[in-house]
């Protein structure tokens, strides 16, 4: 698929399938994690911050697509199970806090998550920049979500001491 899509690319197409791949890893494992956390979290801030949770989770399965449509069109495999997230994905999944009512605990984690994820986008942007501007620019518009959703956290932690 994609035949030519790919042959422009050159040598490189396997590098930025890799990328893209390690992406899908880290962006299942997010958008889980966040859905997970929107049910997980529990106590008095648990409401709204439930809420910005699960409709992350949503951008990150949005991502997940993206990267798996622009894998198909260079002729790779996307990732063929959940089960690989874990060792594909080039952060390690950070598991919920113990406390259910760690709901700062759980922000601070994200936080962390999307700085790693504003710096993978950032990378890829870089390599396909001169040979896959089709990769390049869902890098870019995937790296504007995660500063969003870096902003979003750093917003919420602001002022929050418990
Ligand atoms: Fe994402
Ligand atoms: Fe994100």
């Amino acid at each position: 698929m994609g035949t030519v899509g790919r042959e422009i690319i050159g040598p490189e197409a396997d590098k930025i399938i890799d990328l893209l791949n390690q992406g899908i890893a880290a962006e299942v494992n997010d958008a889980y994690r966040y859905l997970l956390l929107s049910r997980y979290a529990a106590g008095i801030y648990s409401r709204p911050v439930a809420e910005l949770f699960e409709r992350t989770s949503q951008h990150e399965w949005g991502h997940v697509a993206l990267l798996m449509d622009r894998v198909t069109q260079l002729g790779g495999d996307p990732m063929l199970a959940p089960a690989e997230a874990g060792e594909r994905s080039y952060v390690a999944y950070q598991p919920p806090p113990k406390d259910p009512a760690d709901v700062r605990g759980m922000v601070r984690d994200s936080l962390a998550g999307e700085r790693a994820a504003i710096r993978f986008y950032r990378n890829l942007y870089d390599v396909a920049r001169e040979v896959d501007p089709v990769t390049a620019q869902i890098a870019r518009d995937a790296l504007a979500d995660e500063i969003d959703d870096e902003d979003e956290l750093e917003r919420l932690l602001a002022g929050w001491h418990e």
